[in-house]
């Protein structure tokens, strides 16, 4: 199974695409996480990202479309895969199919994970990230069983640089222009799915895997 997860920064893509590959057997992979690592790690892919993605712009998409074709030929995507945060442009999208279509395979499902700005802006200053395994917490709506630790790996939380509240209203803006048009591109593949990204976390999982299964 091979599923995309669109949605607005902050609207759960990460959390919804862990509880899928978690529930299905199949990797998750964000992109947005592939950059931390690289940043944390100090290499120069992430120094390159992390011009762009302090001032909640995107990177450009030559690099990002190796970084992602690279990870998703490796042998454990042979049986599937949920991208989260890819694509985010339609070029992105475009090469996607390209690839995909050359192989003989398709995207089955682009699940739309819809939830409006003003709720994101409240979401985004709770957030608590692990930068190993890329889950992600809530304060108040998802918290950890251990204050600022991990729950998954036990490494320590922490605040995303791109989290403050300016950050977050330029990857809005970035969001409307340039990937919320992939909901028309890939409503006329007659694969979208949206699903009301307001509920509660298992409320929305609940939702995923009704059409997962159905
Ligand atoms: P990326 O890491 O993809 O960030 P994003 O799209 O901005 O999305 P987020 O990770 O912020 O949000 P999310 O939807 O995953 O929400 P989450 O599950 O954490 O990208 C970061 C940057 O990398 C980009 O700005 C760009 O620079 C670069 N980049 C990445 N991919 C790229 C690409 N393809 N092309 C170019 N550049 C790229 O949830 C948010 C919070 O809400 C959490 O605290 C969570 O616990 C909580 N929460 C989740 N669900 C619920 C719920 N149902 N109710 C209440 N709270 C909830
Ligand atoms: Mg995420
Ligand atoms: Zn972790």
């Amino acid at each position: 199974m091979k599923i995309i997860m669109l949605g607005a920064p902050g609207a759960g893509k990460g959390t919804q695409a862990q509880m899928i590959a978690d529930q299905y057997k199949i990797p998750h992979i964000s992109t947005g996480d592939i950059f931390r690592e690289n940043v944390k790690n100090g290499t120069e892919l992430g120094m390159e990202a992390k011009k762009y993605m302090d001032k909640g712009e995107l990177v450009p998409d030559e690099l990002t479309v190796r970084i992602l074709l690279d990870r998703v030929a490796k042998d454990d995507c042979r049986n599937g895969y949920v991208l989260d945060g890819f694509p985010r442009t339609i070029p992105q999208a475009e090469v996607l199919d390209k690839e995909i279509t050359e192989i003989g395979d398709k995207i089955d499902y682009a699940i739309d994970v819809d939830v409006p700005d003003e709720n994101i802006i409240r979401r985004m200053s709770g957030r608590r990230a692990c930068l190993s395994c890329g889950s992600t917490f809530h304060v108040e709506h998802i918290p950890p069983k251990q204050e600022g630790i991990c729950d998954r790996c036990g490494k320590e939380l922490v605040l995303r640089d791109d989290d403050r509240e300016e950050t977050v209203k330029n990857r809005l803006g970035v969001y409307h222009e340039q990937t919320q048009p992939l909901i028309e591109f890939y409503t006329k593949k007659n694969i979208l799915k949206t699903v009301d990204g307001t509920q509660d976390m298992q409320d929305v999982f609940a939702a995923i895997t009704a059409i997962l299964e159905s």
